[in-house]
């Protein structure tokens, strides 16, 4: 399974060395068979040679340029960095991302091979228009989004259930996940309020093959039970 933490605007770079070097040791004494990634702030990033993945949460698709406040492939190859993450609902809603900018950088680190943790989700008052609406919205967000690339990941996190302590009942993130499977092959993480808690039960959930953890993930020990829980699933 792939668990993975999207640190958003939280640690520092001391705090971060020292959570990836806890993980490491984690996952070393308990030989975790796991993916596990980690996505610090942009500021945190660093070489990090290690089982655990280390990848940015937005970087723009140039490789270097006149883009104030962005980084692109020469700050990413700086630290050996091959995974992005894309389309993230904080960055669709509060960054004013739009699709196309959203599809231009999915296609141009596609080309570059790197894994690509693809996030989708709708908002409540597209949920509330119902299961019709709702997918619609969410294909709506796959258009132009290459299903088959073999280094793809694609994270369902519904907007309301980010930070807000409330998840998709157990039914729903089934029913969606089975939807999204028709039409991806890879792996598909479920993202929005997962906790220590509720880790295991959401990871046993059929076409669940992975967690996306925010908040939930800030504490090390929390992060390394989410990947125990994925470690017991048969
Ligand atoms: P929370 O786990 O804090 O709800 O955030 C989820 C998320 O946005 C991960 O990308």
């Amino acid at each position: 399974m792939v668990i993975a933490a999207n640190f958003k605007t939280n640690l520092t770079r001391y705090q971060t060395r020292e959570y990836i070097a806890s993980l490491e040791k984690f996952i070393h004494d308990n030989s975790v068979r796991q993916e596990v990634f980690v996505f610090p702030t942009a500021t945190s990033i660093y070489a990090h040679d290690g089982n655990v993945n280390v990848g940015v949460q937005n970087a723009y698709p140039t490789k270097n340029g006149a883009f104030t406040g962005e980084i692109g492939v020469d700050q990413l190859e700086e630290f050996n960095i091959k995974t992005v993450l894309i389309g993230h609902s904080e960055r669709r809603h509060v960054l004013g991302e739009t699709q196309e900018l959203i599809t231009a950088k999915y296609e141009f680190y596609k080309n570059l091979g790197y894994t690509i943790v693809y996030c989708i989700g709708e908002p409540l008052n597209i949920r509330e228009k119902g299961m019709d609406e709702m997918m619609n919205y969410l294909r709506a967000q796959l258009i132009g989004i290459d299903m088959n690339y073999e280094n793809l990941i694609l994270a369902y996190e519904p907007v309301w259930a980010i930070g807000t302590g409330v998840t998709p009942t157990n039914d729903d993130i089934v029913k969606i996940h089975s939807i999204l499977r028709n039409s991806c092959k890879r792996p598909i993480l479920y993202g929005g309020s997962v906790k220590a808690d509720n880790a295991k039960e959401i990871l046993s959930l059929h076409n669940v093959d992975g967690v996306l953890v925010g908040s939930g993930a800030l504490n090390v020990n929390d992060f390394c039970s989410m990947i125990n829980d994925a470690e017991n699933i048969k």
